[in-house]
C-alpha cells in the first residue's frame, strides 16, 4: 500500500513536530494532525508561526513551508480517521493518579477514547501507528477494542515509537539515529510494516530502520528511556561522593566518557533529570515487572527515580544550608523553569520541586525563564497541592527581566541551561544583590572561576565547594 493520507492524533511534542517533517519531507502526502484541545489547534494554525505551541528551534520553519499545502490541524477528528490510510496516536500516555497502578502505571485512558474513536468511524483498510510511548502488550488491547468495530474494517497495528529529544525535535526527526517499527509477523502485518517504511525511506537511510515484532517496538522505548535516566542518575549519584572526596564530577565524566564502551554523552551531573519522559516510563517499567512478580527487576530500575528525587532534595537542602540554615523570607532567585534548554515544556521539570522545597521553608522565590510563561509556572506549583493558588501566588514571583529577578536576592539558582544565563553582565547582578551572594548552579554551565572573582560564593553539583 502507498500511504497518500496520515492522520495524528494528539496535536503536542510529539505529534506537531513529527508530523510536520512528515509532511517537510512527503509533500505528495496529506497529513492532518487533530486534537480535542481547540485552543492548541488554533495556536498550530496561527498566521505568526513564531507563536505555535511548541516552542523548538527551527520547527517555525518547518511549519511555515507545509502548513496549507500538505499539513493541516484540525479539531475535525472524526473526519482524518475516515480520510487516512494511516492512523498515528500520539497522546498523552501520563503516570495514572488515581485507582490500582496509582503513581507508577501509565494512563491509558486517553490512548483507548482513541482507539474506541477509530473502532467507531473508520471503515476500510486501516493501519493505525502507536506513535505514544506505551507499555508492552498496549497493541493487544488496541487490537481487542478495534476488532469490535463493526464497519468491518480491516487493520493492522504497528509500533513506531518516538525518540525525539525536545529542545533538538526538529534535528533528531531529520536525521533520527534510527527509526523503530514494530508489527505482526504476519504477510500482512510485514505489508504494514513495509508501508510505513518507505514513508520514512523518503528522508531516513534504510539501514537506519530497524523493523521489529511489536512488542520488541513497544519495549525498547520504554527501555532506552530507562538507560538514559539510568546514566544522569548514576553520575548525579557520584557528584555527591565527589562534593566529599574532591574529586571533580567534570574530570570523573571526561575520564570514563572517553572510554568508547561507556561513551561520552548524557554524563553531565546536575540538579536532576525532569521532562515529560524518563520519571513516567521508568515508573511503568517499575509497575510492569511488579506485575508479573519480577521484584528484583522493578526494584532495580526504581532506584534510578529514588536517586533522581534525592538528587533534587539535595539541592534545595543546599541552598538552604549555605544561607545560614534558612531562607524564611529570603528572596531567591530561579534562572529557567523549563525542564531542559530550548523548550518550552516543564513536565517534571526539577525547578518545581526544588521551589517547592523553598517554599515550604517560606523562601521567597523569584522566576525568569526566557520560554515559559507565567501562567504556566504558577499551574505547574499548584498542581502539586502544597499550598492554595493565592499562597503560590503570594510566595513566588515571575519576571521578564532577569536582572529585576535577581534584584534584592540572596541567591540564584540555575535550574535550566538556557545559554544567554552565561552571556548575561554578572557584575550588575551581583551589584544589585545582598551580600553573600550565592549562585548554586545546577546545571554547572556557569563561568565558576570568573563569578568568584567578581565577589560570588558558586556552588556547583559534583564539585568540592571551596568559597
Ligand atoms: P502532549 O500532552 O504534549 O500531547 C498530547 C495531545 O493529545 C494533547 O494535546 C491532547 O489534547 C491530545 N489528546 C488526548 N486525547 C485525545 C483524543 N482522544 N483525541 C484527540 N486528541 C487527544 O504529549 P506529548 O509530549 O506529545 O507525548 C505524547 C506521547 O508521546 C506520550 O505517550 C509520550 O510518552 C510520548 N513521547 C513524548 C516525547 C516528548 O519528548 N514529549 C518523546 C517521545 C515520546
Amino acid at each position: 500500500m502507498k500511504i497518500q493520507s496520515i492522520c495524528c492524533i494528539g496535536a503536542g511534542y510529539v505529534g506537531g513536530p513529527t508530523m510536520a517533517v512528515i509532511a517537510k519531507k512527503c509533500p505528495d502526502i496529506k497529513v492532518t494532525v487533530v486534537d480535542i484541545n481547540e485552543a492548541r489547534i488554533a495556536a498550530w494554525n496561527d498566521e505568526d508561526v513564531e507563536k505555535i505551541p511548541v516552542y523548538e528551534p527551527g520547527l517555525p520553519e518547518v511549519v511555515a513551508e507545509a502548513r496549507g499545502r500538505n499539513l493541516f490541524f484540525s479539531t475535525d477528528v472524526d473526519k482524518a480517521i475516515d480520510e487516512a490510510q494511516m492512523i498515528f496516536i500520539s497522546v498523552n500516555t501520563p503516570t495514572k493518579t488515581y485507582g490500582e497502578g496509582k503513581g507508577q502505571a501509565a494512563d491509558l485512558k486517553w490512548i483507548e477514547l482513541c482507539a474506541r474513536q477509530i473502532a467507531r468511524v473508520a471503515k476500510g483498510e486501516k493501519i493505525v501507528v502507536e506513535k505514544s510511548t506505551l507499555p508492552v502488550r498496549t497493541a493487544s488491547t488496541l487490537k481487542d477494542i478495534l476488532k469490535h468495530t463493526g464497519n468491518g474494517m480491516n487493520f493492522q497495528i504497528l509500533s513506531n515509537p518516538e525518540f525525539l529529544a525536545e529542545g533538538t525535535a526538529v534535528d533528531d526527526l531529520m536525521a533520527p539515529d534510527r527509526v523503530l517499527i514494530g508489527g505482526d509477523q504476519s504477510e500482512e502485518g510485514l505489508k504494514a510494516i513495509n508501508a510505513l517504511v518507505e514513508v520514512y525511506a523518503r528522508w531516513v537511510p534504510k539501514e537506519r530502520i530497524l523493523t521489529t515484532n511489536v512488542w520488541s517496538s513497544e519495549l525498547s522505548k520504554l527501555t532506552a528511556n530507562a538507560f538514559l535516566a539510568q546514566r544522569v542518575s548514576s553520575i548525579n549519584s557520584l557528584s555527591e561522593l565527589c562534593e566529599h572526596t574532591e574529586a571533580d564530577v567534570n574530570e570523573v565524566s571526561r575520564a570514563i566518557g572517553t572510554d568508547s564502551r561507556i561513551g561520552p554523552k548524557f554524563l553531565k551531573a546536575s540538579v536532576g533529570f525532569g521532562g515529560s519522559c524518563f520519571q513516567k516510563d521508568i515508573l511503568n517499567l517499575v509497575y510492569i515487572s511488579r506485575s508479573y512478580g519480577l521484584d528484583e527487576v522493578a526494584d532495580y530500575w526504581e532506584q534510578v527515580i529514588i536517586m533522581n528525587d534525592h538528587q533534587k532534595k539535595r539541592f534545595a537542602k543546599k541552598v538552604i544550608r549555605n544561607l545560614y540554615n534558612t531562607v524564611s523570607g529570603k528572596k531567591i532567585a530561579f534562572l529557567g523553569w523549563a525542564f531542559k534548554k530550548d523548550t518550552n515544556d516543564t513536565r517534571e521539570s526539577a525547578a518545581i520541586y526544588v521551589a517547592d522545597h523553598l517554599l515550604n521553608e517560606q523562601s521567597k522565590v523569584s522566576v525568569y525563564d526566557p520560554k515559559v510563561t507565567e501562567q504556566q509556572i504558577y499551574s505547574d506549583l499548584d498542581y502539586l497541592g502544597s499550598r492554595s493558588s493565592e499562597e503560590n501566588k503570594a510566595s513566588l514571583s515571575v519576571g521578564s527581566d532577569p536582572y529585576k529577578v535577581c534584584e534584592g536576592a540572596h541567591a540564584i539558582a540555575v535550574l535550566t541551561e538556557w545559554d544567554e544565563f552565561k552571556t548575561y553582565d554578572w557584575k550588575r547582578i551581583y551589584d544589585n544583590m545582598l551580600k553573600p551572594a550565592h549562585v548554586f548552579d545546577g546545571r554547572n554551565i556557569m563561568d565558576k572561576k570568573a563569578l568568584k572573582e567578581i565577589g560570588f560564593q558558586v556552588h556547583s553539583i559534583g564539585t568540592a565547594d571551596d568559597n
